[in-house]
């Protein structure tokens, strides 16, 4: 996450909230915030860095760069292709973004995994990146205390082995979900430019009501369908890593799935909603802290605009 915090007191002086209704609505009590000119690609690159270092591995190494985000520096070239450009990678890497909003990191996943299974490639690095606080209407309160900046970065490799990536799953429901959560681009739609009167047109507007109910029923459906699928049990489950938009959706999930909250990984604290880097930031949190042990059972799970969701079990090599 990049260096400049952003408490709930210095928002109290840039919009009509306070650290009191921030913290008891959110979970949130600071975000990290990208400088003026350090953008999605800047914190992509260091992440993708520490990532190939901590696998100990080389940059010729990565056959495949996938970088989720929804903040990509510009439309062309990709921030994949800015990755690739910054740190000696092969010019025979396959290099692109997927933007799935929240779900970007678990989508990303997915598809860089069947890149590995179907055996095209053997070694795949993928990311999530974003500098929300870019599209963030700072005086939009119902918004600017949620959002934050960061990036993080896995190194996925094939190996024939019973652990590592064990199932996946993903979905997205358009009809019900398209105007949840918007960030207009080349349109903008008069619907889209009324929800932002004469403000930039190009920031995020959110039901928050409706997305919230959306990530506890889906995320919670994610979770119980994939161990099912898996045969597993809840209880042989360690740890479950969701999105961290928020820390009631995450204590929701946890009543309605009927688990302890120390199954459910808290990171939401101090980085606030990263969208598509939220799960690769909580993954390596969780990894830190010790909370991630070989042959542990784990889900990654998100949710996010579009509506789109997904989730991710993995065995613990
Ligand atoms: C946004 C969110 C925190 C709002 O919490 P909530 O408990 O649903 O609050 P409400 O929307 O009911 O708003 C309650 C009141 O607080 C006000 N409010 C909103 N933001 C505020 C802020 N930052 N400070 C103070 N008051 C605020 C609202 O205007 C509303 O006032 P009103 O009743 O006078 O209209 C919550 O809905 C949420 O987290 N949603 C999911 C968001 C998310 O993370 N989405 C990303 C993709 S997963």
């Amino acid at each position: 996450m990049p260096p400049r915090i952003i408490t709930n007191a210095e928002l109290e002086t840039m919009v009509d909230t306070s650290d009191e209704w921030i913290v008891s609505r959110t979970g949130v009590h600071e975000r990290h915030v990208a400088d003026a000119m350090v953008f999605t690609s800047d914190l992509a690159i260091e992440a993708a860095r520490n990532a190939i270092e901590n696998a100990s591995m080389s940059p010729e190494d990565i056959e495949l760069i996938v970088v989720a985000t929804l903040t990509a520096d510009m439309h062309t070239p990709s921030v994949a292709c800015i990755v690739q450009s910054a740190l000696g990678f092969s010019k025979n890497t396959m290099a692109f973004d997927i933007n799935a909003a929240c779900s970007g990191f678990i989508y990303a996943i997915t598809i860089a995994n069947q890149f590995l299974q179907n055996g095209v490639y053997k070694t795949a690095l993928v990311i999530g990146a974003e500098t929300m606080s870019k599209v963030t209407d700072w005086e939009d309160r119902n918004t600017c205390v949620l959002f934050g900046d960061g990036a993080g970065a896995v190194v996925l490799k094939a190996a024939e082995t019973e652990d590592g990536i064990l199932l996946t799953s993903a979905g997205c429901d358009g009809i019900a979900g398209i105007k949840s959560l918007t960030i207009p681009g080349l349109k903008v739609s008069d619907e889209e430019a009324k929800k932002r009167e004469n403000r930039n047109l190009c920031t995020i507007r959110m039901d928050g009501g409706e997305v919230f109910k959306y990530a506890v029923r889906m995320m919670s459906e994610q979770i119980t369908t994939i161990i099912e699928k898996a045969g597993l049990k809840l209880e042989d489950v360690k740890l479950i890593i969701p999105h961290q938009a928020n820390a009631r959706i995450l204590e929701a999930i946890a009543h309605r799935i009927q688990v302890d909250k120390s199954v459910i990984f808290f990171n939401v604290s101090h980085s606030g909603n990263t969208s598509a880097a939220s799960v690769p930031l909580a993954l390596q949190a969780a990894v830190q802290a010790d909370r991630i042990h070989k042959d542990d059972y784990i889900i990654l799970v998100g949710l996010g605009g579009g509506i789109t969701w997904g989730a991710v079990l993995i065995k613990w090599a």
